[in-house]
C-alpha cells in the first residue's frame, strides 16, 4: 500500500536532470554569481525549480509573494512560471542578496516585473497585504518563522490560490521529537504540517522531492 517517500537512487534524478534540462544558461549563471559573491549555495536544486515554474503556471498565478530571494534563482522560475504580466515580490533579510537578486531578475528581463524587498519579512509582509489578494506563497526562508510565514498565506492567499513551502521534511529531521538544537525549527515544522492537514484553511499534500515541497490550496 505504501509506496514509500521518494525514491534515492541519485540515476533517476540525473537521468530526470539530464532530458528536463531544468538549468539553462541564465539560472546557471545566477548560480555562478550568486557563489562568486560569497552568497551560501543554498538556492533550490535546479528541478525543483522547475517544479516551481510548472506550478506557477499550473496554478494560473498572476501575483506571487516570495519570502526569502537568495540571489533570484526560484524568483526566475516563478516569474517564468507566471508568464506576461506576472508580478512577484519578493522579501530578503540580507541587502548583498537582494542586490544579487536585482541583477539577476534584470538580466532575465524581469526588472518591471520582480520588487525585491529588503528586510525581515515579517516586517515586509504586512505592507504588502493591502495589495489584495496574492495567488501564490513561495515560502523559503528562516524555519522557526514558517508557521507565521503559513499564517500570513492564509490571510492573504485567495481562494483555490496556492502556498509552497521548501524544506517541508526539515532536512530529514521532520519526525523526531523537539529536543536540543533543533527543537524549535521541528516544532515549527511540526505544526505547519498540522495546519496544512489539519487547519481547515488548505487541502495540501508534499511532493516528495528532494528536501520536500508542501503544497496547500487555500480553500
Ligand atoms: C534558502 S535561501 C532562499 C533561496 C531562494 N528561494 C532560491 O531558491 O533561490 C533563504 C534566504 O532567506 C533569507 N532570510 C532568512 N531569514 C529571513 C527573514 N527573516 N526575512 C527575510 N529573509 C530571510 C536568507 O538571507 C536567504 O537569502
Amino acid at each position: 500500500m505504501n509506496k514509500g517517500f521518494g525514491n534515492d537512487d541519485p540515476g533517476l534524478a540525473d537521468y530526470i536532470s539530464r532530458l528536463y534540462a531544468p538549468e539553462d544558461e541564465l539560472l546557471a549563471d545566477v548560480r555562478a554569481r550568486s557563489v562568486a559573491a560569497g552568497l551560501p549555495d543554498i538556492q533550490v536544486a535546479p528541478l525543483d525549480a522547475r517544479h516551481l515554474e510548472v506550478l506557477a503556471r499550473l496554478s494560473g498565478a498572476r501575483r506571487a509573494v516570495e519570502i526569502g530571494t537568495l540571489g533570484g534563482y526560484s524568483g526566475i522560475a516563478l516569474l517564468r512560471g507566471m508568464g506576461a504580466g506576472g508580478q512577484l515580490d519578493t522579501i530578503e533579510i540580507d541587502p548583498r542578496h537582494a542586490e544579487i537578486a536585482r541583477e539577476s531578475f534584470r538580466r532575465a528581463g524581469f526588472t518591471d516585473c520582480a520588487r525585491v524587498h529588503v528586510g525581515r519579512a515579517l516586517d515586509v509582509l504586512p505592507g504588502l497585504a493591502p495589495d489584495g489578494p496574492v495567488d501564490l506563497v513561495f515560502i523559503d526562508a528562516d524555519k522557526d518563522a514558517y508557521p507565521a510565514y503559513l499564517a500570513w498565506a492564509a490571510d492573504n492567499l485567495r481562494p483555490g490560490g496556492l502556498v509552497l513551502l521548501d524544506n517541508a521534511f526539515l532536512f530529514g529531521h521532520l519526525p523526531e521529537k523537539p529536543t536540543g538544537e533543533r527543537a524549535t525549527s521541528i516544532e515549527a515544522m511540526q505544526s505547519v504540517h498540522e495546519t496544512l492537514a489539519r487547519g481547515g484553511k488548505f487541502r495540501a499534500t508534499v511532493l516528495p522531492t528532494g528536501e520536500g515541497l508542501a503544497v496547500g490550496v487555500r480553500v
